[in-house]
């Protein structure tokens, strides 16, 4: 019951929604734990006591004494809010208070790393207090965040609170997004531009002060970045580097950099009453959707704040919420907002935005709002328990999107966010005994989970030879890692000694995945680079066509004119090319259903990627209206994930033999036109594994491009030699890698 149903959410009226009312008080169980420390307002032992009957259930009569509580106080918290100005709530945050002392203990170290919970300010003040420390002088203050949307949402705050102009003296950059100027003195950056920043200078020069900020997420780039600034920072004594986290792994990260000291800012949090889910949830939307408008119909103040696992949910959730209040007469109005990473940034901003005439806010947020976002006048949290985390699946040899059950660690930080500015109520979609049985204390590190093939390809540039020998915080699995190198190998960006070809040299020139980085270099030499950047550019961006509700018939209608049977690929490039002879016009797109955001981003992104193409003189060649040569390059990047036809409409995968469908979205779904082999650029696991991107290959171009796992000859070969064959070629260049490397380190001794 991991994937909730969708579209099962009748409408109800409000005068069901108040008998509902009490019925549903007494699913919940008040776990009796108050996370935070009690400042601001005092919470009697007696009252919660009396808060718990015989069977554990929540007594309707707390809760009234609990919103008389919250009605005083917290109003005169958030009037008080409303009227600051900027100034005055920097110096209303926990981490004001420290300041100084702060910034002693930072010029006396090196290395530091900054604990305090999320909401205290470090992310918004720690580069501005360096800044008027100093540090400025001589670099940059470089802030690097996991999340995109983090970085581009607090440097626009924090370019607000220095009173300048976004991309000026306060920028940020991200891939293929870069708003900073010579005058940007104070950078927020996801960690993979960082990471990307040290292959052209290694010791990071500009920089005079590096904050790796949200480093408890343990992201697969600030892991890497970990490894590297710890010996950035031995070699410059004139660099900063303060790591800092949300209340976890504090000391782990200390011992890492050398046992450097650990500064806590002093909480100021208010109780949280948490409270589990009686009997196990089987509709986490459901469930989700009715928490909260119980909340918003009882009436008392406070926004709300719903934690799903991605961005499919978060829209029923949304939907479903408005549905239920536009059936309600006397419903008092209620602002819903989603957060996700691929929102829009002008609908993303909206979170922050205070609400006018004391309209309350619910936003339906991924775990972005868990540490990376702070949302001020949040006193309820409803979680549902689910977060989707990237994994390497071995089944379909590559990363997919899961949903899982968040950890313990993410359940407190999630109800912590309910006592920011009042005491709060989390409700967890999810029971006591789950919690404690089932939920991992903490996430696995993304480093442990994840394809590492990119990770990989830059360590390798770097000179990291032995990745083995990498000083890792928590090192990869060996296979995981072997893995990664073979399918470089395949891909030949490596030889068989582990080494980074002429290939893969220049593929890392790209911030791109291995694959379209490789079929990019291909392209110039097969006449076809042109169509390939505007391939490889329209998968850089998110979905570009739209299919509004109830106009579903007609914006099929328009795909279908951009559709090229055989391909995905060649269809996207053709709505490329039709949108260019309109002149890149806004209203074509409108008329034609497509997101002129999303195309004017693959303008962008194409420019970006030409002038990197430039820059290691490679060619723009078009190969005209010769797209066979299109679909035999996709194929030379992609022939490891390819699909054979089997029966009526059927397709299993070639070296696996599992079954795959093409995805209902593809231009080749349901035409009628099934291809014996085709390629896919990614696998969606739904309910089935779908393969999204399609494009039809020969049968050939799979064997001359894929020797290692195909040839011509072997058809009658049962599907047990094939996988024999492929797992030898792989052991033999494991051990050939392995060899070579020994051989490194010998010679390395002898010297
Ligand atoms: O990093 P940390 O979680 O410690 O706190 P922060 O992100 O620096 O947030 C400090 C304060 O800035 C919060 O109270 C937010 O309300 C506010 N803030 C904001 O109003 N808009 C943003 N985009 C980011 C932060
Ligand atoms: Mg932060």
């Amino acid at each position: 019951a991991v994937i909730s149903k969708k579209g099962s959410h009748l409408v109800r009226t409000f005068r069901e929604q108040k008998e509902r009312k009490k019925a549903q008080s007494k699913h919940w169980e008040l776990a009796g734990t108050n996370i935070g420390n009690i400042m601001g307002v005092e919470k009697k032992k007696d009252e919660e006591d009396s808060a718990v009957n015989e069977d554990g259930d929540v007594d309707y009569k707390k809760d009234k004494k609990f919103a008389d509580l919250l009605s005083d106080k917290n109003t005169a918290v958030s009037e008080f809010a409303r009227k600051k100005t900027m100034q005055q709530q920097r110096q209303f945050l926990p981490i004001f208070a420290v300041k100084e002392q702060l910034l002693s203990v930072i010029r006396d170290n090196n290395v530091i790393i900054v604990v305090g919970e999320t909401g205290s300010g470090k992310t918004t003040q720690l580069t501005q207090y360096l800044h008027e420390d100093g540090y400025t002088n001589y670099g940059m203050i470089g802030c690097t965040q996991p999340r995109r949307v983090a970085a581009m949402s607090v440097a626009k705050r924090v370019s607000e609170e220095m009173n300048s102009e976004l991309g000026e003296k306060v920028g940020y950059a991200i891939r293929f997004e870069d708003c900073t100027t010579e005058n940007t003195i104070v950078k927020y950056m996801t960690d993979g531009i960082l990471l990307r920043e040290s292959l052209r200078e290694s010791d990071l020069d500009n920089y005079s002060a590096v904050i790796m900020d949200e480093a408890h997420e343990r992201s697969l780039n600030t892991d890497v970045l970990f490894g590297l600034l710890r010996d950035v920072v031995a070699r410059r004594q004139d660099l900063k580097l303060i790591v800092t986290s949300a209340t976890m792994n504090a000391d782990k990260f200390a011992e890492f950099f050398g046992n450097v000291p650990v500064f806590r800012i002093p909480g100021r949090t208010f109780p949280v009453d948490v409270m589990f889910s009686k009997n196990p949830v089987e509709d986490y939307v459901d469930a989700a959707v009715k928490q909260a408008m119980q909340i918003h119909l009882q009436g008392n103040p406070g926004d709300i704040l719903i934690f799903m696992p991605g961005q499919e949910d978060i829209e029923v959730t949304c939907e479903s919420m408005g549905e239920r209040l536009a059936s309600l007469e006397e419903a008092p109005p209620l602002s819903i907002l989603p957060i996700y990473s691929q929102l829009p940034s002008d609908l993303q901003a909206k979170i922050f935005q205070k609400n006018k005439d004391g309209v309350r806010k619910c936003v339906v947020a991924t775990n972005i709002a868990e540490t990376s976002l702070t949302v001020d006048g949040i006193i309820y949290v409803v979680d549902a328990g689910y977060c989707k985390l990237k994994v390497f699946n071995p089944k379909i040899g590559m990363d997919s999107l899961q949903v899982f059950p968040i950890s313990q660690a993410n359940a407190n930080q999630r109800s912590g966010r309910a006592g920011r500015t009042g005491p709060g109520q989390a409700f967890r979609l999810y029971t006591e005994r789950a919690y404690k049985n089932e939920l991992l204390l903490n996430t696995v590190p993304e480093i442990q989970r994840t394809n590492l093939a990119n990770v990989v390809l830059l360590l390798k540039s770097l000179g990291v030879q032995d990745l083995l020998q990498f000083h890792f915080m928590d090192a990869p699995p060996q296979d995981n890692i072997l893995n990664s190198m073979y399918q470089l190998w395949v891909l030949g960006a490596l030889d068989n000694t582990g080494s980074l070809t002429k290939l893969g040299r220049k593929m890392v020139e790209f911030p791109l995945d291995p694959a379209l980085s490789k079929m990019l270099n291909v392209s110039v030499e097969m006449g076809c680079s042109a169509e390939i950047l505007i391939i490889v550019s329209m998968l850089s961006v998110p979905a570009i066509f739209f299919r509004p509700k109830g106009k579903e018939e007609e914006s099929d209608a328009m795909k279908e004119k951009f559709q090229v049977p055989e391909s995905d690929h060649l269809t996207l490039l053709n709505a490329f090319e039709q949108w260019k002879r309109n002149s890149y016009g806004s209203t074509w797109c409108t008329e034609h259903y497509i997101h002129v955001k999303a195309m004017r981003k693959v303008r962008e992104v194409r420019q970006q990627l030409k002038e990197i193409m430039d820059s290691q003189k490679m060619d723009l060649v078009s190969c005209g209206m010769e797209w066979d040569v299109v679909r035999k390059c996709i194929c030379s990047s992609y022939f490891h994930q390819a699909a054979r036809l089997k029966g009526l409409g059927e397709y299993v995968n070639v070296r696996t033999g599992m079954p795959c469908h093409v995805h209902p979205t593809s231009a080749l779904f349901g035409m009628g036109y099934t291809p014996d082999y085709i390629v896919y650029h990614e696998l969606i696991m739904t309910s089935k594994e779908y393969m999204q991107c399609v494009t039809a290959v020969e049968g050939t171009w799979l064997a001359e491009l894929g020797p290692m796992f195909y040839s011509v000859k072997d058809t009658k070969q049962s599907r047990q030699e094939r996988k024999k064959v492929a797992q030898a070629s792989m052991t033999k260049m494991e051990e050939e890698m392995k060899e070579a490397e020994s051989q490194i380190k010998a010679r390395k001794e002898e010297a």
